[in-house]
């Protein structure tokens, strides 16, 4: 490496999706044929540049991985560095070992660090900028609830997935004249339950930005059944659905995390309540982290190469605290700042929602 050959550092951040490999691929090949720019590779998040955990990415070690799911650099949803879990004394804690991470970055002899993330890692993103580390941020997460950008790569692989369950469960119902619930992730954004349950043919959609009334989803059931004769039902459950006047259901709480709080439960409760009420044989298929595996689709292996090629373009150009966005067909880069922080939930006036309400799918909200 020369005197002011570029040095650049890559991790993924937190739940890992489709199309993660796909980036990184794109990062190391881009950086190579295009800038001649060195890339290492951060292993488990931001694990790995508190432990320095580090190794060198070449065009060997990325070939035949673009439809590869998962991340060969490994991911955590659980480290923080700005409070990261310590045992002392038998005590598990947390302390601030950020200033190890600058140490480690800069004894590296890094340039600049690539963050492929969703919002949790754009969090801890912000506060290493603070702290002088040049980087840019790619959006991930098959929730499709980052700010800023359009469109997060991993979205349309879940969506392919919950879909291709959907017209499985299709079959079966009508077999058994049943009622079929399937439970989606997507966290407190029903970006995946209204896209797959279109895509689907779902019957009734449960979102988190639309409260539900369970007498109005039975309605909607029994008049399916009794009164247009059909055989089945398919209710597609956002893990973040809730009832008007009620509240999300935790599945589970990860003290380590960033974001602590896990979603899940409310399809078994919803299947439960139609089956109680209207009589009908109810059955519950909670998808689950099938969604988040698997190799990604081709939209997903085109937005993943096209971020990664500009994630390296902005570090060329040295513009640093941006974050690569899809906006209509196009690739752009905005501030991080920009890209508030909160889950960007489906907007009410949506098309999407008037579309399904014209074809008569149920939101249960009337
Ligand atoms: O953010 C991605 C996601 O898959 C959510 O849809 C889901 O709620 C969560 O992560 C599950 O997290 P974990 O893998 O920690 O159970």
């Amino acid at each position: 490496m020369s005197a002011d050959q570029k040095r650049i550092a890559v991790l993924t951040g937190g739940g890992d999706c489709p199309g993660l490999n796909a980036v990184i691929r794109a990062v190391v090949k881009s950086a190579i044929h295009t800038h001649a720019i060195e890339v290492v590779g951060i292993e488990d998040g931001f694990e790995g540049l508190v432990t320095r955990k580090f190794r060198d990415l070449t065009g060997a070690n990325v070939a035949g991985i673009l439809n590869q799911g998962g991340t060969i650099l490994g991911t955590s949803n659980k480290i923080n560095p700005f409070a990261y879990p310590v045992e002392r004394d038998g005590k598990r804690g947390v302390e601030d070992l950020s200033s190890r991470v600058v140490e480690h970055f800069r004894g590296a002899g890094f340039d600049a660090l690539i963050c492929i993330g969703g919002d949790g890692t754009l969090e801890i993103a912000r506060k290493l900028i603070k702290l002088g580390i040049p980087l840019v941020m790619v959006p991930k997460t098959i929730d499709n609830d980052v700010r800023g950008t359009d469109r997060t790569f991993g979205f349309d692989s879940a969506v392919h997935t919950a879909t291709l369950a959907i017209d499985a469960l299709h079959t079966t119902a009508d077999a058994h004249r049943r009622v079929m619930v399937i439970e989606v992730m997507g966290r407190y954004a029903g970006w995946i339950a209204l896209e797959a349950g279109m895509a689907g043919g779902g019957d009734i959609l449960l979102l988190p930005e639309i409260p539900f009334e369970i007498e109005n989803v039975c309605r909607k059931v029994n008049d399916r059944h009794r009164i247009e004769g059909k055989r089945f039902s398919i209710v597609v459950v956002a893990e973040g659905a809730k009832p008007c006047g009620g509240d999300v259901v935790v599945r589970k709480i990860v003290a380590d995390s960033p974001d602590p709080i896990r979603l899940g439960g409310i399809g078994n409760i919803v299947g439960a309540e139609i089956e109680r009420r209207t009589g009908f044989e109810t059955r519950v298929t909670v998808l689950g982290h099938l969604q988040r595996g698997g190799s990604p689709t081709p939209f997903d292996r085109i937005l993943a190469t096209r971020y990664g090629v500009e994630a390296v373009n902005l570090v060329a150009r040295q513009l640093y605290e941006k974050m690569v966005v899809l906006k209509g067909d196009e690739i752009i880069a905005i501030d991080i700042d920009a890209a508030l922080s909160g889950p960007r939930t489906i907007p009410l006036d949506h098309p999407l929602i008037a579309n399904a309400r014209a074809i008569g799918v149920s939101f249960g909200d009337r």
